[in-house]
């Protein structure tokens, strides 16, 4: 696959690693077209002392410690937190631990850097919140005019038809869900939502993680292993063979148009009751007198998200790589 080098789209990463975040993160350094310029970490998947300790290990395993790492919230705006550690392990990287000698949080609150980087680089910056919204929202509390400057919001989080921590919503949205309901109403130019329709699309399949066993790379048996108990929880829970990287898509949907389709919606967040945390999207097609805030993912190539993926990590095995992808989601 020839991957069109641009003039890169500079992003921070609002984050909660995570495994599904880890590979997101790892796609995001990798692909030229992208350029990380920081990661603001938030409670979610685990604690925020793990996930900004993940969030620092993943860096430095892709040799991108000079990128800043700014711990944020610790806990939900008002619900009592919670975590998906059944998941993503109890550090968050499937029992994975990092090395992080020698590297160290920037200074400063996640939120507050984003209210400040997003002035010194208005119309710059596009945030990619792919953990629940609290850093989002305490940055749109502290400067409601952040939404006049932020280009776009490129969001993992929130479902059209389902849910996946309840029956009716997504963890991201339902951990925060005065946070999610805050940044749908905020007013940002540009919200890309890549929710559960779309990313149970790109679900990794069993010969996928083995290919990765037998690439000989460092980044590759990283993403082997912190998967292995996070296929687990999935067999476990919802029979289902195989990893849901649904972080990593909303990435690739940055980079490629081809990969993922989208709906222009109206979304409105339950934050509380029966439905805590469920987007409730109205396609504006359909309901005509609802005002769009959003566009949400519905129809994914997994072929080429996968080749996306794969080719962007580890390019050197292409060709080896393409008949097997092109089997494993044919
Ligand atoms: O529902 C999926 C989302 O929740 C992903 O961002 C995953 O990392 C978890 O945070
Ligand atoms: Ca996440």
């Amino acid at each position: 696959m020839t991957i069109k080098i641009k003039e890169p789209k500079r992003i921070v990463i609002d984050t909660d690693p995570g495994v599904d975040d880890a590979v997101a993160i790892l796609l995001a350094l990798k692909h030229p077209n992208l350029q990380v310029e920081a990661l603001t970490t938030v409670a979610g998947n685990v604690d925020v002392e793990h996930t900004t300790t993940n969030a620092l290990g993943i860096l430095k395993l892709a040799g991108r410690s000079d990128i800043p790492v700014y711990r944020g919230a610790d806990k939900p705006l008002e619900r009592k937190t919670a975590h998906a550690s059944d998941a993503h392990g109890d550090t968050g990287l499937g029992g994975v631990a990092l090395d992080t000698e020698g590297v160290d949080t920037a200074t400063g609150e996640a939120a507050q850097f984003i209210v400040d980087y997003t002035r010194e680089h208005p119309d710059e910056i596009t945030l990619v919140p792919i953990g629940p919204l609290t850093n989002i929202a305490k940055a749109v509390t502290l400067d409601p005019s952040i939404v006049d400057r932020v280009p776009e919001l490129v969001i993992m989080g929130g479902a059209e038809f389902t849910g996946n921590i309840t029956p009716s919503a997504e963890f991201n949205f339902w951990y925060d869900p005065h946070a999610a309901d805050i940044v749908m109403r905020a007013g940002f130019k540009k919200i890309t939502m890549v929710g559960l329709d779309a990313t149970s699309q790109a679900f990794m399949s069993p010969g996928t993680r083995d290919l990765l066993r037998r690439l000989q790379d460092p980044i590759a048996q990283f993403i082997y292993d912190i998967t292995e108990e996070y296929a687990d929880f999935y067999w476990e829970r919802r029979r289902l063979v195989g990893a849901e990287l649904c972080d990593a898509l909303a990435v690739a949907a940055m980079v490629d148009e081809a990969v993922l389709e989208f709906v222009d919606a109206n979304v409105e967040i339950c934050v509380d009751g029966l439905c805590e945390g469920r987007s409730v999207v109205a396609r504006t097609e359909r309901y005509r007198d609802r005002t769009k805030n959003a566009a949400v993912g519905t129809r994914v190539d997994t072929k080429r998200f996968f080749e996306l993926l794969l080719n962007t990590l580890f390019p050197e095995h292409e060709a080896e790589m393409a008949p097997i992808i092109t089997h494993e989601y044919r």
